[in-house]
């Protein structure tokens, strides 16, 4: 093996990365899913693993291949990857939530497969309760203490502008609301993200988006590797920033 060409600055950090997206079971065989490829979240725990950080990568359904270089836990459902994200997060120092996590589940599931009844049409009505948000636990779970020192905590948001506010508009609610420093932003009002390979995206800085003018960083068009490189380097500009 060649020696990594990129710098070691997260060397010795301990990062803690989610990919892919939920299934929330509604029977034994059966589930309701998302689009998310898991590619995102997969690009930057290689990267990340790359620039000499130990790479916790808790994985949803995810269609490419998971990295060797990193320490994997596979979930399922949102519930399974609260219990993975919470139980791992007070040891890492970065928490990045690159994950499509359900915002609902079915409110119960079946324990056996779920029949047709012969000789009717009546269809089952599917009730579905919320998910926890799983990004706030973890930030609430740092101001609590349950977290290392100076522990970064970095979210996505995948938005879409309407007649009211803009992709920013929502981004910036979604920080304030999610509480984390940075907040990721993917602009899919013409719906180009999900499964492709390249992605533009804007990094918002929670210490920098109370400005009503404040646009963030726009990283430019390319791959989901060059993406993370970028959320990599806020991210090392942030650890630097909060321990001084
Ligand atoms: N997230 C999470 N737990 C959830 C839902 C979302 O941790 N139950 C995380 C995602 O991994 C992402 C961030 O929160 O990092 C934003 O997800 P998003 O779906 O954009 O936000 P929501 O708060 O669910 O808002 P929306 O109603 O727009 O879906
Ligand atoms: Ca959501």
């Amino acid at each position: 093996a060649s020696e990594p060409s990129t710098a070691q600055d997260l060397a010795g950090r301990r990062v803690l990365v989610t990919a892919g997206g939920t299934r929330e079971p509604l029977d034994p065989v059966r589930y309701l899913g998302n689009r998310s490829s898991g590619r995102q979240g997969v690009a930057l725990a290689e990267a990340a693993a790359a620039r000499g950080a130990r790479v916790t990568l808790v994985a949803g359904a995810v269609e490419v291949p998971l990295p060797e270089s990193v320490t994997v836990v596979r979930v399922e459902s949102a519930l399974q990857m609260r219990d993975a994200v919470l139980a791992a997060a007070p040891e890492h120092d970065v928490v990045v939530m690159a994950a499509a996590v359900a915002d609902f589940r079915p409110a119960a599931v079946a324990d056996h497969k779920i029949k047709k009844t012969e000789g009717s049409d009546e269809a089952p009505v599917v009730r579905l309760v919320r998910n926890p948000d799983i990004l706030v636990e973890v930030v609430e779970n740092r101001g609590a203490g349950r977290a290392p020192a100076g522990q970064v905590v970095v979210g996505f948001a995948a938005e879409t502008g309407d007649a009211d506010s803009s992709v920013l508009d929502h981004a910036r609610a979604k920080l304030a609301r999610k509480g984390c420093d940075l907040l990721v932003v993917n602009d899919v009002s013409a719906g180009k993200v999900f499964g492709r390979d390249d992605t533009e995206v804007v990094l918002l800085r929670a210490d920098r988006a109370d400005r009503a003018d404040s646009v963030g960083v726009a990283v430019p068009a390319g791959s989901k590797t060059k993406v993370a490189e970028a959320i990599w380097d806020e991210v090392v500009a942030l650890i630097h920033e909060l321990s001084t």
